[in-house]
């Protein structure tokens, strides 16, 4: 049996790499991860750091090729922001978008050059402000117009601070409307008229200089058309030196989903930059999502299953490790990590939570689920640890490393201790 199904071929869901090795289960970054499960118990993240890094380089080399050396491929850490990952992509000569100072802090301990670091935010404190200011961060993206104010107040007499302005350029692309943020109604970045007075107030400013325009629209998008409307409709604001233009794009949470290469995402982006904004234009672009999820599988073990009108398989994690399946209806794959081939029982894979909602992923086809098997979800290396919380008491799981047949943890599992670290009483 097992021999049979070491032929089977895995999706492109999973980690670049992966494979069912000569015992039948599934080898994430080398590593077999029933052992790893066994090892570092479960829930947990594992991630394949070559991964990473192929689509950074990926990144990086069709920026290269579409628009020249005159482009920053930024890491929107907010996908998957731990110490680990910011080093990863340090080294990989990434940019960092932060969107709040915790997201400055783990940055800069994760080793970005604070110059390479772009600050977002839509309600960002004056504290904040201060903060990046004094780290020396390269960027910081105005919202809107107290946060302009704010940010004059924060940056010295005498000295300047690079800045671009975020604009809702309007578009709506077809995604979740909870992950859509450049249309007209959206609480980030100013509309096209209010866009206007900022950028006179700005080009006035001596402390404040604006570098371009910002604008992000949505997040796990596959057409690619939306980007170039969106350049379109931001092209009369004005000629500036540079346009930073966001993240979104989508990626394959199951083996039906075919999103848009990375070369042509970016090759989209870069042209519609050369042709509707000129040639001589610096280009950011801002993947989040696109860089990790991949590159992430969450393992965990099965504690009982319940036939009834459904098969519900439940497992030790749930809505505590992957809100996204309960916040978007996101869609994931679930298979057993020793049996993996097509086919199998109709199931439920359900969360320990006390909620109904607590579906990970409904009608996964399983085989012969059975208590004590571990239970793989892949595509859950972006905003799975980033949104992880506490809920029912549950501890937060660990993210481990894997690279050549060797496993590292870079974040420790959560501690009942940890869990009260901060009660004062
Ligand atoms: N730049 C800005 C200013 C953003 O707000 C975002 C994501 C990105 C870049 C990266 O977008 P990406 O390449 O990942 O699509 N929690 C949601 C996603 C929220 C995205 C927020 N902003 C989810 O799990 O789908």
């Amino acid at each position: 049996m097992a021999r049979a199904m070491a032929v089977t071929a895995l999706s492109h869901v999973y980690p670049l790499g992966s494979r069912i090795n000569e015992a039948g289960r599934l080898e994430v970054g080398g590593c077999d991860v029933v052992r790893l499960a066994d090892e570092y118990g479960t829930p947990a993240y594992v991630v394949a750091e070559d991964d990473l890094r192929a689509r950074a380089r990926n990144f990086r080399a069709a920026l290269s090729t579409h628009h020249g050396e005159s482009g920053e491929v930024l890491f929107a850490s907010k996908a998957f922001p731990c110490t680990a990952a910011y080093r990863v992509f340090a080294e990989e000569g990434l940019s960092c978008d932060v969107a709040t100072g915790g997201e400055l802090a783990l940055a800069l301990r994760g080793g970005f050059p604070p110059a390479r670091i772009y600050l977002h935010g839509n309600a960002k404190s004056p504290a904040e402000l201060r903060e990046a200011v004094a780290a020396g961060v390269g960027t910081i993206v105005v919202d809107n117009f107290d946060d302009l104010d704010n940010l004059a107040e924060a940056v010295p007499a005498g000295a300047t601070q690079r800045v671009m302005l975020r604009v809702r350029p309007g578009v709506k692309p077809s995604t979740h409307d909870f992950i859509s943020t450049g249309q007209v109604d959206s609480k980030f970045g100013l509309g096209l008229d209010d866009a206007r007075a900022a950028i006179d107030r700005l080009r006035a400013s001596d402390r404040l200089q604006l570098a371009g325009l910002h604008m992000h629209i949505g997040s796990q998008i596959f057409e690619l058309a939306s980007f170039r409307k969106a350049v379109e409709a931001i092209a009369h604001l004005g000629d500036f030196p540079a346009y930073n233009l966001g993240g979104g794009l989508g990626v394959a949470y199951t083996a039906q989903d075919e999103p848009p290469a990375i070369d042509a995402y970016v090759e989209a982006k870069a042209t519609a930059v050369r042709e509707i904004l000129g040639a001589d234009k610096h280009l950011a672009i801002e993947p989040g999502r696109a860089l990790v999820a991949n590159a992430g599988v969450t393992l965990y073990r099965v504690m009982t299953v319940k036939r009834d009108l459904s098969t519900y398989v439940s497992v030790d994690g749930g809505m505590s490790d992957n809100l996204r399946p309960m916040l978007y209806g996101a869609v994931y794959e679930a298979a057993i990590a020793d049996r993996l081939s097509p086919g199998g029982e109709l199931c439920h894979v359900a969360g320990k939570h006390c909620e109904s909602s607590d579906v990970i992923v409904r009608d996964a086809h399983l085989h012969d689920p059975r208590p004590g098997d571990v239970l793989v979800t892949p595509a859950t290396g972006a905003y799975g640890h980033a949104m992880a919380n506490n809920y029912n008491g549950v501890p937060r799981p660990p993210v481990i490393f894997c690279r050549d047949g060797e496993s590292r943890v870079v974040v420790r599992r959560e501690t009942y201790e940890d869990l009260a670290a901060r009660d004062l009483v």
